[in-house]
C-alpha cells in the first residue's frame, strides 16, 4: 500500500492531483504537438495525413466532425478554424446522435473523428458507419495506436502524453492546436489563406506555448483565491462570443464534472434569451472577453449583468481597463489572435474549476459517475 502510494505521488510530480499536473503540463503539451510539425522559418506546417490526403481533403463537399465531450467542444473549434481558413463548410455533431440517425454522408465528405482517448464507442460506432457510406475519416487522437487511430483513413495525433485526470485539460489544448494546424495548412493550399495571412498566423501560433505559461504563471495564484469565493455557489452561467463561445462550454463542463456545480455555457449574445432571467446577486458568471473578438458587445453583456447584481469573473486581456472596472474578478491572459484565443483563455478556467472542487473536497481526478474513457454505450 504505502510502496503504491509513493508511487503513485511520484507521478504525480508533486501536484496534488493529476488535474493540476496536467494542467500545468500544457505549454510541453502544445510545444510537442507543434514540434516537426510547424515549421516557421521554411513557412510551412507538414503534416503528412493532411498532405497525403490534401486534394481530398480540399475537394471535400463538407466536412463533419465527430465527437464527445470536451473532444466535441474542441470540434465546435475546429469549424471556426476550418471555416475561416479553408473556406469549407463544417458541421460538428455528437457522435452518439450521429450514428443513430441517418445523416447526409458519402464519398464525397470528409468526416473528422476527435478523441483523446482513441476508445469510446459512440464515436467509433459513428467512424464505422461513415466509412460503411464511403467518407474518408480522419482521426485526431492522443493515445497512440488505439481503436480509433487504427480504424481512421488518416489522422494526426496530439503528443499531449498520458492524461489521468478524468476531467480532460491537455488533450484538449493539444485537440486545439492540431485542428489549428490542419485549419491553416488547408487554407494554404486551397488558396483561402495568403502567403501573408498564413505566415502571420502561423508566427503567432508559434508564440503560444510560451503565452500559456505565462498565463499558467499570472493566474494561477489568482483564480485560487477567486475560488474561495465560490465554494457555495449553486450555479454557474459561462459566456463567450465567436471563438470563445465553444470555450465558455468546456468551462462550464470542467466545473460541472469536477466540483458538481451546476453551470452552463452560453453565447453571450443568447443571454437576453433565457439566462438573464436567472441572473440574481447569486448568480455568478464567468465571462471571456478578449479584445480582439466582439469585444464592444461584451461590455454591452456585461453591463446587463451588474445591473442585475450578477457576480462577473472577467477573463481578459492584459491591460483591459473598460470589463474589468465593472467586473467584480478580473482574471487577465495575453493577447492573441482571436482563432488561438481559446487556447489560453481556457486555461485559467480550467484553474479555476480545479479549485472550486478542491475546496469543496471533491475527488478532483476521479470524480463521480465519470469514466476517463466510456467504452460502452
Ligand atoms: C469521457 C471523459 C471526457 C471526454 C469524453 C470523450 O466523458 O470523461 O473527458 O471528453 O469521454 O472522450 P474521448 O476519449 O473520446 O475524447
Amino acid at each position: 500500500q504505502q510502496l503504491k502510494l509513493s508511487l503513485e505521488q511520484i507521478e504525480k510530480g508533486g501536484y496534488e492531483h493529476f488535474m493540476l499536473k496536467e494542467i500545468f503540463e500544457q505549454p510541453k503539451s502544445i510545444h510537442d504537438t507543434l514540434r516537426g510539425r510547424l515549421l516557421v522559418e521554411e513557412g510551412i506546417i507538414k503534416m503528412a495525413g493532411i498532405w497525403d490526403n490534401l486534394e481530398r481533403l480540399n475537394q471535400a463537399q463538407k466536412i463533419t466532425i465527430i465527437a464527445c465531450g470536451t473532444s466535441w467542444h474542441a470540434g465546435l473549434i475546429g469549424e471556426y478554424l476550418i471555416e475561416e481558413f479553408a473556406r469549407i463548410p463544417v458541421e460538428v455533431e455528437y457522435a452518439s446522435e450521429f450514428r443513430y440517425r441517418n445523416p447526409i454522408i458519402s464519398e464525397k465528405d470528409i468526416v473528422i473523428a476527435i478523441s483523446q482517448s482513441g476508445e469510446t464507442a459512440d464515436t467509433m460506432a459513428a467512424i464505422k458507419m461513415a466509412k460503411e457510406r464511403g467518407a474518408f475519416v480522419y482521426g485526431i487522437c492522443n493515445v497512440v495506436d488505439s481503436s480509433i487511430s487504427r480504424v481512421t483513413d488518416a489522422g494526426s495525433y496530439t503528443h499531449a502524453g498520458p492524461e489521468i485526470g478524468v476531467a480532460s485539460t491537455k488533450a484538449f489544448t493539444a485537440q486545439l492546436t492540431v485542428l489549428s494546424l490542419i485549419a491553416l495548412k488547408l487554407g494554404k493550399h486551397n488558396g483561402h489563406l495568403s502567403n501573408q495571412e498564413f505566415m502571420r498566423l502561423i508566427t503567432e501560433l508559434d508564440t503560444i506555448p510560451q503565452k500559456v505559461q505565462e498565463v499558467l504563471e499570472t493566474t494561477h495564484e489568482i483564480t485560487k483565491e477567486i475560488a474561495k469565493n465560490f465554494v457555495d455557489a449553486q450555479n454557474f452561467l459561462y459566456l463567450g462570443r465567436g471563438y470563445n463561445f465553444p470555450a465558455a462550454l468546456e468551462g462550464a463542463l470542467k466545473l460541472k464534472e469536477i466540483s458538481y456545480i451546476h453551470a452552463e455555457g452560453y453565447p453571450a449574445a443568447e443571454m437576453k434569451h433565457g439566462p438573464i432571467a436567472l441572473i440574481d446577486e447569486n448568480m455568478p458568471i464567468v465571462i471571456i472577453a478578449p479584445k480582439k473578438g466582439h469585444y464592444d458587445k461584451i461590455v454591452s453583456n456585461v453591463q446587463e449583468i451588474k445591473a442585475r447584481k450578477g457576480k462577473v469573473i472577467a477573463v481578459v486581456n492584459k491591460g483591459d481597463t473598460q470589463v474589468a472596472s465593472v467586473a467584480d474578478y478580473v482574471i487577465e491572459f495575453p493577447e492573441t489572435s482571436e482563432c488561438f484565443s481559446p487556447i489560453i483563455a481556457s486555461v485559467p478556467l480550467q484553474l479555476l474549476a480545479y479549485y472550486i472542487a478542491v475546496y469543496r473536497g471533491a475527488n478532483v481526478d476521479q470524480p463521480r459517475n465519470l469514466a476517463k474513457s466510456v467504452t460502452v454505450e
